[in-house]
Order: C-alpha cells, then structure tokens, then sequence
C-alpha cells in the first residue's frame, strides 16, 4: 500500500488548479443510464470513486471513452441492472444507479450499501421515496430488489435533507408518469450540477438548488453535453492549507459562490481572502480560534469538518468542532493527537484547545477526509509525517500530493510493496 511522505514547515506559495467535483461527477455519471444518447462530459476528476463507477457503468453495458478531456458515455442498451456488493462495498455512491435503472429498464437489484467509517449510512429514505412512485422493493441476502413497471409522479418529503437521496429521486422522477415534488431536498451545489446536467438532456426539473424540486416526467431522455462543477471541498482543502502553513495561494478554477461559509469562518480564523470570478487567493496569518457546527447547504460542510481541526489545532485559544450530520466522523481525533494535537471529545462536540506546533509522526488515514486532515497537519508540523492507508485519499483527490509540492510542499509518495 502506498504512503505519503512529507517534510512540514513549508509555507504554500503559488497557484493550485481545483478538479472537477467528484460530487458531482458521480450523479452525473449514474445519470447517464437514464438515455441511449452519446453524452460528452468535461472536468470529469480522475479520482478513484469515479473509476470504480465507470467499471460499473461498463459493466451494464456502457461504452465510455475519452479523448482531449472529454468523456463520452453512450449506454445503447443496459445489459444487467446489478451492482453487486463488491462495487457497493467499495464505494457506497453506487446507490446512485438505483433510481435510474429503475426508470430506465423498470427494474434493479443493488447491494444495499453497508456502514462506512464514518456512519450507519442508511438509505430508507432513498428506498421508501421509491415506492411511493410505485415501484415494489424487497430486500433479500443484503441485496435491494426493485422492480416498476413506469415509476409515477409523486410528492415525496424527506424526513433529513440527504444528497444523494434527493439526487436518486430526481433521476428517477425524469421518466417517470406524470409531476413529482420534492419536499425538503437537498441544496448542495452538487445537486443543481446535477439537474443542469439532466436539463441538458431534456429533462423538465424546477427548484433545483432550493428545498422544493419539481420534476415533469417525460416519456425518454437524449444524450446531453456538460461540464462538471469545481469541487468545492478540495478548493476548500487548499485554502486551508495555505491558512496552516500561513502561506499564499491562488486557487484557480474554482466557485468561491460556493464556499462562502468557508470563506467567511476562515477569514475569522485569521486568513485573509480575495475573491476573483473563478479564483480565490487566500494569504495565512494568525489563526485564530473559531467555532464551527457542520450542517447542510449552505452551512459549514461536514466534508470539510476534519481539515478545520487540523487547522484549529494551532490556533491561539479554544475552539469547539461540532458534527451534526455523521454520528462517527471524529476518526482523525487519535491521528492528530499523535502529532500533539490538544482534542477532547464530547459527545459530537471536539473541543480544541490549540498548540504552538505539531509533531510529525506516523499515522493511519480512517476515511477520505480524515485522510486530508492528516496531510494539512503534516504540512506544519515539525519534523517527518508518515501517513499510511492513502488509498482513502486517492478516493476523492486527484494526484495531490503532485498538486502540493508544485506549491512548495516537502511531500512525496512512495508506492508500497503489493
Ligand atoms: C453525500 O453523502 C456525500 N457523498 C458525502 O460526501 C457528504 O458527506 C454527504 O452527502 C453530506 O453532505 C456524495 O455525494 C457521493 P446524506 P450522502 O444522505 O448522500 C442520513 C465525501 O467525503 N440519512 O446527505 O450519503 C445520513 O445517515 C462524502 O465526499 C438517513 O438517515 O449523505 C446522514 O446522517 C462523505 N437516511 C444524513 O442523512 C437516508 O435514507 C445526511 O446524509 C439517507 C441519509
């Protein structure tokens, strides 16, 4: 298994281009079993979640290829509706083709997804939305069996706001019989790159971006051409990381309209931050303590939980780290208690008492943003950082430890053995 090295002290200074958000990539893709079209997808990441995906997609019948940085995606005929456990164990976005298997071939049997390191993880609310649009689901030996003949049109309330429940529905609302509303949806930006994506191929969908999305059924979809949103959680990975090595980085090809909590919290933290069209230059100062509560868009992101705590860790007093939508996403506390991080846990609550300096140690990545925190902290503390198990990493950040050394980062991965 590969590592990651890195040599802390370096303050990042230069430019850092943001990739395409694999939160966004990943709906994008499941939707593209909705029609027998060519669709031509731009800022499409390459990171891990997105390959296992489209291993999947093939796997039904897909033909993708890319060329210039365009992929294409022509699914004529889907030739199995299953996504088997050894897909879904891997990465639970695979949810994400249930509802358009369902519009599409009127049936679908999909790995219930399990648990992952940093919750339960349950998708009821995915599955019972399903059968209020008419479609029977049975789930027998971990597996969920869905079957309809044409879904309809139905007003569905969500009990939580949940992501990639709004985004299944929504797809699978497209085709079907007649008007669906969602009521309490999600507003992440990932889920209005979403309804773009599928305007583009024809669908009728309102309120994309608000709690209350309409969809119009119609009777077929065709191909559809996009370019896939910035990914606001690596753009705001890096703006911390320039705020930790009090360092100074443009940010480019990035949507600051969509970071605006981070941006506000961070320039409270001490950072200073200059907002351009489709960059941002963040300069490090001072970091000072400030709370923060993770809650849906468009709160603080709980995707971007773990990396403020990195950069609390040195802050100049007392801060409090409240989770309010994983119940287990405190994985990385041990980690950078390790390199002499000051945390205590409550409850959801992590009180952050900051220190001077860090220490580098070796360490263990647990999830794919825990793993991020880890580096932000390598990147200041004193001395070698060793962190282990970077394959959470690679799920959802494309070559970024190529990305940091181009801005002055002592970091390198060696591959490791098997
Ligand atoms: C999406 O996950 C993201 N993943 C997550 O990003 C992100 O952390 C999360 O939204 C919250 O923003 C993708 O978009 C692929 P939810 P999702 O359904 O959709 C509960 C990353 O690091 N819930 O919005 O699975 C659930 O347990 C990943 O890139 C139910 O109880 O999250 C959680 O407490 C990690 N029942 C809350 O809702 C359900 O049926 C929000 O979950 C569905 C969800």
């Amino acid at each position: 298994m590969d590592k990651i090295i890195i040599q802390g002290g370096k303050p990042l200074i230069g430019e850092i281009e943001v990739s395409g958000a694999k939160n966004a990539a990943l709906p994008i893709l499941a939707a593209t079993l909705l029609s027998g079209g060519e669709h031509l997808l731009k800022g499409i990441p390459g990171v891990k979640d997105v390959s296992t995906i489209q291993r999947l997609l093939r796997k039904m019948g897909a033909q993708i290829k890319e060329q210039d940085g365009v992929l294409s995606v022509r699914i004529q005929k889907i030739e199995n509706c299953e996504a088997p456990y050894q897909w879904v164990k891997t990465m639970r976005a695979a949810i994400l083709v249930l509802g358009p298997l369902l519009a599409r071939c009127g049936e679908a049997q999909v790995s219930l997804p399990g648990g992952c390191a940093i919750g339960a993880r349950p998708i009821q609310l995915h599955l019972s939305a399903l059968e209020k649009m008419g479609a029977t689901v049975k789930i027998e030996h971990g597996i969920i069996h869905a079957k309809s003949s044409r879904l309809k049109g139905a007003n569905i309330y969500f009990d939580i706001s949940t992501v990639t429940g709004t985004e299944n529905i929504m797809m699978a609302a497209t085709l079907a019989e007649g008007t669906t509303v969602l009521e309490n949806a999600a507003c992440e930006p990932e889920v209005i790159d979403l309804a773009q994506f599928l305007i583009a191929c024809g669908a009728r969908i309102d309120g994309a971006g608000t709690d209350r999305i309409t969809i119009e059924g119609v009777r077929s979809l065709s191909g559809g051409s996009y370019r896939v949103m910035p990914d606001r959680i690596e753009a705001g990975t890096f703006m911390i990381a320039a705020a930790i090595t009090k360092g100074d980085l443009a940010i480019r090809s990035c949507r600051p309209d969509t970071l605006v909590s981070v941006i506000e919290k961070l320039r409270t933290a001490g950072a200073t931050v200059t907002e351009g069209r489709e960059m941002l230059r963040i300069k490090g100062g001072e970091i000072h303590a400030v709370d923060i509560k993770t809650s849906p868009y468009p709160g603080w992101p709980t995707d971007m939980q773990a990396q403020f705590m990195a950069l609390m860790s040195l802050s100049d007093g007392l801060s409090v780290v409240t989770e309010t939508i994983f119940e287990q996403r405190f994985n990385h506390v041990a980690e950078l208690r390790r390199m002499g991080a000051q945390i205590r846990l409550e409850g959801n609550h992590a009180v952050i008492r900051g220190v001077p300096s860090l220490s580098g140690a070796p360490v263990m990545a647990s999830d794919l943003r825990a793993s991020a925190s880890l580096i932000l902290a390598g990147l200041v503390a004193q001395g070698e950082t060793e962190i282990l198990r970077i394959y959470h990493l690679d799920r959802g950040y494309h070559r970024i430890e190529e990305k940091l050394s181009g801005v002055g980062a002592a970091i390198r991965r060696v591959k490791g053995s098997g």
